[in-house]
């Protein structure tokens, strides 16, 4: 196995949740405004997403390319990097438009539709590109001793991240989510 099957099964899970953030921008839109199901995908695009999974890309992926001949300027490194800090910039303003949102402003909404809408669709660009050219790369440069070593890397920041029960904690509440907002889970 790839260590980037890794990042490609944590993908899956986060292509669920960008599902849930559309189908809550939708109805906020219809005037059916949920927040807490904001509040829940934040806590997860900030931990799993952010935290977990770009923290391995960044730290440990995008930071081992280098040594093996993919340049981290100027390239399609460089590009996931950029939109990794432009997802926080929609992740930020998603923050902000809620908490004014909670505090009465209704105009609000408005806010939190187009960066939630933001995120969903810059991630759901970005993850392609790193499934189909980044990983792939990755795979194709890397000697058998390095992938062994990234794979090593990738448990250990794993556990530094989430004990197993707050992984498991986030795979249970995209399904609460899905579940919630009427979206078949597989
Ligand atoms: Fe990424
Ligand atoms: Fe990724």
């Amino acid at each position: 196995m790839e260590p980037t099957q890794v990042l490609k099964d944590e993908h899956r899970l986060i292509e669920r949740m960008l599902k849930v953030l559309e189908a809550a921008c939708q109805k906020a839109e219809q005037g059916d405004m949920r927040p807490l199901v904001f509040e829940k995908a934040v806590d997860f695009i900030k931990n799993y997403a952010d935290r977990n999974h770009h923290g391995k890309e960044e730290d440990i992926l995008y930071a081992t390319m280098p040594q093996y001949g993919i340049p981290k300027e100027g390239g399609p490194i460089a590009v996931m990097l950029y939109e990794h800090d432009d997802g926080r910039k929609f992740v930020k303003g998603l923050v902000e438009a809620t908490e004014n949102y909670k505090k009465g402003n209704q105009a609000a909404l408005k806010a939190m539709v187009s960066n939630a809408r933001g995120y969903v669709n810059l991630l759901g660009q970005h993850i392609p590109k790193e499934d189909g050219i980044l990983y792939p790369m990755s795979e194709a440069v890397l000697p058998p001793k390095a992938k062994e070593e990234l794979a090593r890397q990738f448990v250990e920041a794993d556990k530094k991240v989430f004990t197993p029960a707050q992984r498991a904690g986030y795979l249970r509440a995209v399904a609460e989510l899905e579940h919630e907002l009427g979206l078949n889970s597989k």
